[in-house]
């Protein structure tokens, strides 16, 4: 019955040696000076000789007689420790952000404490519990994280009309969905280190290696198993481990894409209007209707209730032309400089943003014709589509502004001395009527 036997993925991992790497035993016997960790089991070498007797209580001193020698089994089969994180645990971190977290108060605020019910039915293994308590002491961002994870899965579900079945296989997907980065090498958080070949496999492989964990508990493999492996998938085959598209992901596997991503917004604290702009900005990557759904917590209302921004034709109308204008004008402005205005890093700079955006508004299905005549096709479907092409103007408008902030910010660089108009000159005119056209949608 598995279904293991299909899935290819190209990375090189084998559970025994990702999980017996110096900095995991280091972390599980640094874990021993703060709680009580027993070997539940003799720990035994892979030439079966006895290296600790079971019972013996284990802190940071047996790191060196641990790595001294290639272990039969991963090291936490045979520890348990006395503190260790169990679901209740879990539970009460939930509820303090379901309380205090305001996107959370919005997420659920029709649902009441479903959510946590959900919760309570995640069940920890033993070897898992004690994975999920390394990750809360020595990384507690992370803890959180998953946490986090699994309530957005839960939410997405749940707008979805999902069965409460597959709401527990989230949530439990949503917890334990990062495993495999308890295995990665801990310098590479290190944001000062420069990442090879070597650091990209293991970040690539941390799903996998999740998987790998989850497959040895025939409770949680092959449904949740499988959701984890596919957490950093997207639609368009551009994610990871496998890089698959759309029909070869599992379905509750996107869910969970989409939550990884929202909590990484989350946790960044941007303004709504920027976690807005970035979620639209994910379009083609992942199934629109959990991104709509997404989009409904962070769109700015007043009383916290879903409710679509009103967005009018006519001005979409004319943000549309103005959005296309400012490009276009760009692009005339370009035609009139020299070579030498030309190479000008700012120059360039202006002109690889406005054809990113111009490519992301052509990847959203924004047609750069008159919003009126593309309305009048739709039928039905007028106001979605209003409301879908109102936000995505407001963005392209909202970047615009971010190019003419970034046009200002290197300003003074740019006072050249050419007896022709100076690159100056040109920027300051071309700025003077992008402002003047998007000045009354700030
Ligand atoms: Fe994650
Ligand atoms: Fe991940």
């Amino acid at each position: 019955m598995s279904t293991e036997d299909d899935i290819k993925v190209n990375i090189k991992a084998d559970l025994v040696s990702a999980v017996n790497s110096n900095s995991y035993i280091e972390e599980v016997t640094k874990l021993g000076d703060k709680m009580d960790v027993v070997a539940g089991e003799d720990i035994l070498t892979n030439t079966f000789h006895k290296l600790i007797s079971a019972g013996t209580k284990i802190d940071s001193s047996f790191y060196e007689r641990l790595i001294e020698h290639k272990l039969l089994k991963p090291i936490d089969r045979s520890l348990i420790a006395s503190d260790a994180v169990n679901t209740d645990k879990m539970v009460a971190e939930a509820s303090l952000l379901l309380a205090r977290d305001p996107y959370f108060k919005k997420m659920f605020m029709k649902y009441h404490d479903l959510p946590v019910q959900i919760m309570r039915n995640v069940h920890l293994e033993n070897v898992l519990a004690l994975k999920m308590t390394i990750i809360k002491e020595a990384m507690p961002r992370l803890f959180k994280h998953s946490i986090q994870v699994a309530l957005i899965a839960i939410y997405l579900g749940i707008r979805a009309g999902l069965h409460n079945k597959d709401l527990f296989k989230l949530a439990a997907a949503g917890v334990l969905h990062d495993l495999g980065e308890l295995h990665i090498n801990p310098e590479l958080q290190n944001p000062e280190h420069r990442l090879d070949d070597d650091d990209w496999h293991q970040i690539y492989a941390h799903p996998f290696v999740g998987y790998l964990i989850l497959k040895e508990f025939p409770y949680y493999h092959p449904h949740v198993s499988r959701i984890v492996l596919d957490h950093h998938e997207k639609v368009d085959g551009g994610g990871y481990p496998r890089g698959v598209k759309r029909e070869e992901i599992n379905p509750l596997g996107q869910i969970l894409a989409v939550a990884e991503v929202a909590a990484g917004l989350m946790s960044k604290g941007l303004a709504s209007e920027d976690i807005q702009a970035k979620i639209k900005l994910c379009q083609g990557e992942y199934e629109r209707k959990y991104l709509g759904y997404l989009m409904d917590i962070f769109r700015t209302t007043s009383n916290g209730e879903n409710s679509a921004i009103a967005h009018d034709l006519k001005t979409i109308d004319q943000k549309m032309s103005d959005v296309n204008y400012i490009i276009n004008d760009w692009h005339h402005l370009l035609a009139k400089l020299n070579q030498q205005q030309q190479d000008q890093q700012l120059v360039h700079t202006v002109t690889d943003r406005l054809k990113y955006l111009h490519m992301k508004l052509v990847g959203t299905g924004f047609v750069p014709e008159s919003a009126e005549e593309v309305y009048i096709t739709l039928g039905d479907e007028n106001d979605d589509w209003l409301l879908e092409t109102g936000t995505i103007v407001d963005e392209a408008v909202f970047q615009i502004y971010k190019i003419i902030g970034e046009v200002k910010r290197r300003w003074p660089q740019h006072k050249d001395s050419h007896k022709t108009r100076t690159l100056g000159e040109y920027l300051s005119i071309w700025m003077h009527d992008t402002e003047k056209r998007i000045h009354t949608y700030h």
